[in-house]
């Protein structure tokens, strides 16, 4: 099982006991809608589902503060050598660097053991915290596309941005 501590935060699988804490946090649109795969609303069934798979994936991390579940941070493999990002964090922790935080733990740890660590993350490109989070650890903007938004049903405009270490 991977534990992984940053300056503040623990990372590690989420267990069965925070279901109901990741629908809480989850059901918030203001989070949701930001995200691709992410349902709106939230059940409990889509927390047991998510449960399951991110236990077969070591990059597919919880985000912790004081024992209390506050995010999620994980990376993808795509199976093309690269690994696919993404991250979120519960509504009351914005604004105190815990994403920057989680991030740059999870692509520390990723790089201990895959090199070169190819990483690319879709941003809608309203979300311009968003990528000031990326800019911050150093990804780039390497082009543009939309993806389709379950929590919005609709296709939305994206940046591409591309880290390599
Ligand atoms: C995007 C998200 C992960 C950011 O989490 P966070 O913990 O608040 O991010 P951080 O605190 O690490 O960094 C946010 C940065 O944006 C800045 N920021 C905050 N509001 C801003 C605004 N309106 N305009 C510009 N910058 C802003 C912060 O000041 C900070 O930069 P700084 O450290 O240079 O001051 C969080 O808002 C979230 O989970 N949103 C919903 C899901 C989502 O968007 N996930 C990412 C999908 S690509």
């Amino acid at each position: 099982m991977t534990e992984l501590k940053t300056a503040r935060l623990l990372l590690k699988h989420l267990d069965d006991r925070d279901k109901y804490r990741l629908v809480e946090l989850l059901s918030v649109y203001e989070v949701a809608q930001n995200l691709t795969r992410v349902p709106h609303p939230y059940t409990l069934s889509d927390a047991e589902d998510w449960l399951a798979r991110v236990k077969e994936n070591p990059f597919n991390l919880s985000i912790f503060l004081n024992d209390k579940l506050i995010g999620g941070v994980s990376l993808r493999d795509r199976q093309d050598s690269s690994y696919e990002l993404g991250y979120w964090v519960g509504a009351d922790y914005w604004g105190q660097g815990f994403a920057t935080e989680a991030v740059g733990g999870l692509l520390n740890f990723a790089y201990l053991q895959i090199r070169p660590l190819v990483v690319v993350a879709n941003v809608y490109k309203e979300n311009v915290v968003s990528s000031k989070v990326l800019r911050k650890l150093g990804f780039t903007a390497t082009g543009e596309g939309e993806v389709f938004s379950l929590p919005r049903q609709v296709w939305v405009p994206t940046f591409t941005y591309r880290y390599k270490a």
